[in-house]
């Protein structure tokens, strides 16, 4: 890894038009959070050594997220919120000395690649920039800021719509608001902003301005994808984000094997691996970070919700929920089950309804359910966890299993079957 690159993401606006509680880059797609997406690109550039995230509106809801999940990143406090420029300002004192380049971007563009990224930043140093600004070329531009080049062609300044004039509104190339530093050539830049603009804030598209003051090489670097620069801003662009990531996720495991039967009704997010020739039936909703292995047939109606790893040919049938689980091969959970935090030997067939019970709702503990190699449950098997049936064990149907049970053994709760002759006839004539 090369570690020359530091990462500033922006995340401390308040995205009113959410109308939620929760900030709005910890909101989800497939159970990953939006400013989940974006981190995850950023680092799987290979360039990026630390990343510093500006938190401000519900600020700690956001820095505990990175906190518990990227050890790679840093939050900085920005408060009050006074424009993007003021923004990436938080991060001057920790990037002061930094002699590589800095990446900025907002926290709110789950659908920027690392491919992309990666692109941008060797064009950057192509052209040996001092600021290398992403633009986009959009059909209709309003409300971003607008890309102001000269008769020559180079990149003068970004003037958002708001201190736009009309001609100026008329330019359809766009800044995303992804840019790339020579640090040590920008930094002074931030010394320098000003909030004389209609919207009184400390602009950040005001370094390109500075940088042309200052001699130093500006260019802008045209974004081929449009749809990698999509900024969440409601509940609806949410869902839209996430059809297109979910629509990409599809076609590139179709494309290494996997047969989707019906990619408008299945839902898999993008950690989890899947080999070739499995089979995913339609109405499977898969998330969080999983891998399924060769010739397994998921679904229809099957759900797993992260942790999941699955060997090859293994069966998980309709309205079957998986968690936190490891399911090695040949084994089938074939209807109506619950598998979760469990270990499931190969070989092994889950009866139709068998649950593990692994949850203490006093305790709030959750246990493990172990079935060895070559285990059966019957249908409607209760596991109650913590528990392990022991290699070919069995359990009868409709038993509630709560100790271990040995190996070859038939473990059976049962009220024993009555039948009491006449009985629907005698009650029909009391009537
Ligand atoms: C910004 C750009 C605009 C660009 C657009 C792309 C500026 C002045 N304008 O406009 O040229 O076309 O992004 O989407 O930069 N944020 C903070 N602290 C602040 C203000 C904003 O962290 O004080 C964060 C927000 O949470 C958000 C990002 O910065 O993630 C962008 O802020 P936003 O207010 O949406 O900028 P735009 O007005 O859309
Ligand atoms: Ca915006």
């Amino acid at each position: 890894m090369n570690n020359s690159v530091k990462a500033v993401i922006l995340a401390a606006g308040k995205g009113t038009r959410m109308k939620s509680e929760t900030p709005k880059v910890l909101h989800k797609i497939l159970n990953k959070t939006i400013l989940g997406y974006v981190l995850d690109a950023v680092n799987a550039t290979g360039e990026v050594a630390e990343n510093y995230v500006i938190v401000g509106h519900q600020a700690e809801l956001v820095e505990n997220f990175v906190k518990e999940n990227y050890s790679n990143a840093k939050c900085c406090l920005q408060s009050p919120q006074l424009g993007t420029g003021h923004a990436v300002y938080q991060a001057y004192d920790s990037l002061k000395g930094f002699d590589g380049e800095v990446v900025i971007l907002n926290g709110d563009i789950p659908l920027i690649t690392p491919e992309t990224l990666k692109e941008f930043i060797a064009a950057h140093r192509e052209h040996k920039a001092s600021l290398t600004v992403m633009s986009a070329i959009f059909n209709d531009p309003s409300n971003y800021g607008r890309i102001i080049r000269d008769e020559k062609g180079s990149v003068k300044a970004i003037i958002e719509e708001k201190d736009a004039t009309p001609a100026q509104k008329k330019i359809q190339e766009i800044n995303t608001g992804v840019y790339l530093l020579n640090w040590k050539d920008m930094s002074d830049a931030f010394l320098h902003l000003d909030s004389n603009n209609a919207q009184g804030e400390y602009y950040l598209t005001d370094i390109v301005k500075w940088a042309i003051a200052n001699g130093l090489k500006t260019e802008a670097y045209v974004l081929k994808n449009n749809e990698e620069s999509f900024g969440i801003n409601s509940k609806i662009q949410l869902a839209q984000a996430g059809k297109i990531l979910n629509k990409r996720t599809l076609y590139k495991l179709m494309e290494d094997g996997v047969t989707i039967v019906d990619p408008d009704t299945t839902y898999i997010s993008c950690d989890t691996e899947i080999g070739a020739d499995t089979i995913v039936y339609p109405c499977t909703y898969i998330e969080g970070k999983n891998k399924i292995g060769k010739d397994c047939k998921i679904g229809p109606f099957a759900r797993l919700r992260g942790d999941v790893e699955i060997g090859d040919n293994v069966k998980i049938g309709n309205f079957v929920e998986v968690k936190k689980s490891v399911i090695k091969s040949n084994t089938n959970v074939s209807h109506l089950s619950y598998i979760g935090d469990s270990e499931l030997g190969s070989g092994v067939n889950i009866g139709a309804g068998t649950i593990t019970a692994n949850y203490d709702p006093i305790s709030k503990v959750k246990s493990r359910t172990v079935l060895e190699d070559g285990a059966n449950t019957g249908s409607n098997t209760v596991l109650v966890a913590p528990v392990t049936l022991k290699e070919n064990a069995m359990t009868a149907a409709g038993s509630v299993v709560s100790k271990n049970i040995e190996k070859d053994a038939l473990a059976i709760t049962r009220a024993p079957l009555r039948v009491i002759s006449g009985w629907v006839s005698r009650l029909k004539k009391h009537d």
